[in-house]
């Protein structure tokens, strides 16, 4: 529902810059496809350090710039999820205020890692404290959920369970820090593509997907904290289809398991690949080897759980 003007002073003019991070799903459960065309979906989501920081700020009309190593790829007009984000919030904050946006880039882009949805959960938030609009937890998550199945998450962070296309989140405990290395493919890969080659290698198998539902080991490894146990438990349904696309993600997974890593895993619909490694000092180790031996050219060790979207001072201010 759009609101009247009431809330609105178009006040601020200091930019608002607001940090979201990527995710890992870490249990990944596919189901059939419903009515409207999206999956039924059991996904453990783990939020992690890699973010991109979103600014915000007054002007005369609409813009969005992206800096960052690795940036191909990414819209600067409307269609960018940030900007649909920020219109979003316009709309049911009864705003009439265009804003330039710009994305400080960390997360590979198309890499099955929320890069776009961690962009759309932050102009939420950040156009939200720009406006002064008021919007409540509850009416973020619903714009959140409307711009994409994993912005919800994006927005919320931490440790949770995804139930119907990912956006009815439930929180997980969680004990303790896990180290992650990512190692990023240098071409990306559309998510709707891996969902479609998901249904072929069903429909190929002539299988169907069961009903998605977490793996309560995995539950239980987090709630204790355990890294061993969680390798043993990272499961997911989306690996197969982005394997078949990319065959040589096999290779990436097997160098960085020859490398010290617990487990490695596709992330989310991918390529990006998720190594868990048992401790800091081994994922330090996991990265150099990845990097050394020419596996991927871009490897980043991070952190999980990290916290949601949270408004940071804007850059140079810091
Ligand atoms: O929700 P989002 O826009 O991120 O989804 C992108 C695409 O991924 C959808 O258009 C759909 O093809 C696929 N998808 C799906 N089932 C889900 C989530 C995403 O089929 N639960």
């Amino acid at each position: 529902m759009i609101r009247s003007l009431r809330t609105v002073r178009p006040a601020a003019k200091a930019p608002v810059t607001a940090r979201a991070c990527a995710k890992v799903n870490l249990d990944l459960r596919v189901g059939a496809v419903r009515p409207d065309g999206y999956h039924e979906l059991s996904s453990v989501f783990l939020g992690v350090g890699l973010h991109d920081d979103v600014t915000v700020r007054p002007s005369a009309q609409w813009s969005l710039t992206v800096e960052g190593k690795h940036t191909e790829g990414v819209p600067t007009d409307e269609t960018n999820l940030a900007w649909r984000a920020a219109v979003a919030v316009a709309e049911l904050g009864g705003v009439d205020q265009p804003v330039a946006i710009h994305i400080d880039k960390n997360i590979p882009v198309a890499g099955g890692m929320a890069g776009g949805s961690a962009d759309a959960a932050a102009s939420v938030l950040a156009c939200n404290a720009l406006w002064e609009v008021g919007l409540d937890r509850s009416e973020m998550l619903t714009i959140c959920a409307d711009l994409g199945s994993d912005v919800p998450f994006c927005l919320s962070g931490g440790v949770a369970v995804g139930r119907g296309r990912g956006e009815q989140l439930v929180p997980v405990l969680s004990r303790g820090t896990f180290h992650f290395v990512f190692a990023a493919s240098e071409t990306g890969l559309s998510t709707p593509t891996v969902y479609a080659e998901y249904d072929r290698l069903h429909e190929a198998a002539g299988s169907q997907p069961d009903d998605p539902g977490p793996n309560p080991e995995l539950l239980a490894a987090l709630r204790a904290g355990d890294a061993y146990a969680l390798a043993s438990a990272l499961h997911n349904d989306l690996e197969a289809a982005a394997l078949s696309l990319q065959p040589q993600l096999g290779e990436v997974i097997e160098a960085g398991i020859e490398f010290g890593a617990l487990a490695g895993i596709v992330s989310g619909s991918g390529p990006t690949v998720a190594f868990l490694a048992a401790d800091q000092e081994s994922a330090l180790h996991l990265a150099i080897a990845l990097t050394a031996s020419g596996t991927s050219r871009q490897v980043r060790h991070t952190v999980g759980p990290a916290q949601g979207a949270h408004l940071v001072a804007p850059a140079g201010r810091r």
